[in-house]
């Protein structure tokens, strides 16, 4: 585990209770930078203020990671006490970050010319910026599918453009078609691999979708945490036990991005 204090560079909200914070990482060396450098999927376990209220950090996924400059994007929306005094803090102030921890997406297995679907539900959207952009570099065919559920909570979609192909749905149609993520989809579409990120509903259609067909998919999953480092048993999934004989494993250091074969939701 890799703590540091992140100088806040940008913190500021850009639609309906999400924000998007940018933070610096100035210890960032050569000696140390390949547990530094984010990959995609990977998450950070931020301390929300210097008491012990509230006591655990709370996690949040990588949106982006400008190298250059060190800075690390993440987008969160306002959910209770931590994420709300996140939201107050102001430029120039030090947040104590974690991480960057767990498993992020696989994308090794991707083939230049290859053909990815990205599909992100809400909040879950974020990690998949990243994700995209590492795939456009490696040259592989991505299509991206979005789902909010309404205009004022939207975001990232002009980016996500700039990047490739980009389909939008709500749930209200006030942005994109009415409707959930999988109506964006016809089905004589196909894709090698998917990665998604979303609420449960979303990945347990996407399981029922796809659980009977050769599709190669990841989701990424999302639990309270404790340690958020493997070592408090917190943040259990189960899994398919004809899969992993354990029956369970940890979100925060197993994943969060497992197969989507092998969760049970
Ligand atoms: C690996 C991972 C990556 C994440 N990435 C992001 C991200 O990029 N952006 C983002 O906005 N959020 C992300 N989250 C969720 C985020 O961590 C929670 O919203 C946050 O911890 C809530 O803290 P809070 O103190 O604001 O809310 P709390 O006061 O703790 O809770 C407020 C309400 O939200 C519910 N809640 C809080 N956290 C969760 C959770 N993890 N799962 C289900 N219900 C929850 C609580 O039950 C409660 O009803 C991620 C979570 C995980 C595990
Ligand atoms: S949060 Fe402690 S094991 Fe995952």
């Amino acid at each position: 585990m890799i703590p540091f204090m992140g100088s806040i560079i940008q913190n500021e909200q850009i639609a309906d209770r999400i924000y998007r914070i940018v933070i610096e990482n100035t210890t960032i060396n050569e000696k140390n930078q390949k547990q530094m450098i984010p990959k995609p999927g990977q998450f950070y376990y931020i301390r929300v203020n210097d008491t012990t209220d509230p006591l655990l950090r709370r996690p949040i996924s990588i949106q982006d990671f400008d190298g250059k400059r060190n800075h690390i994007k993440m987008l969160y929306r306002t959910e209770g006490i931590g994420t709300t005094q996140i939201s107050q803090k102001k430029i120039g102030e030090k947040l104590d970050v974690l991480g960057p921890l767990g498993n992020g997406f696989t994308i090794e297995d991707a083939e230049e010319n290859g053909s990815v679907l990205l599909l992100g539900g809400g909040i879950g959207i974020p990690p998949l910026y990243y994700l995209k952009k590492e795939l456009v570099a490696k040259k592989v065919q991505v299509t991206t599918l979005l789902g909010y559920q309404t205009l004022s909570d939207s975001f990232l979609i002009d980016e996500f453009k700039a990047l490739g192909e980009t389909r939008v749905a709500s749930m209200d149609g006030s942005i994109g078609i009415k409707g959930t993520v999988l109506q964006l989809i016809s089905e004589l579409e196909k894709w090698d691999t998917f990665y998604a990120v979303g609420p449960t509903g979303m990945l347990k259609a996407i399981q029922q979708k796809w659980g009977d067909t050769a599709i190669n998919g990841y989701v990424s999953l999302e639990e309270r945490m404790g340690c958020g480092v493997g070592a408090c048993y917190g943040c259990i999934v189960k899994v398919d036990p004809s899969i992993d004989k354990k029956g369970y494993k940890k979100v925060c250091s197993d994943g969060p991005v497992f197969s989507f074969r092998e969760v049970i939701l």
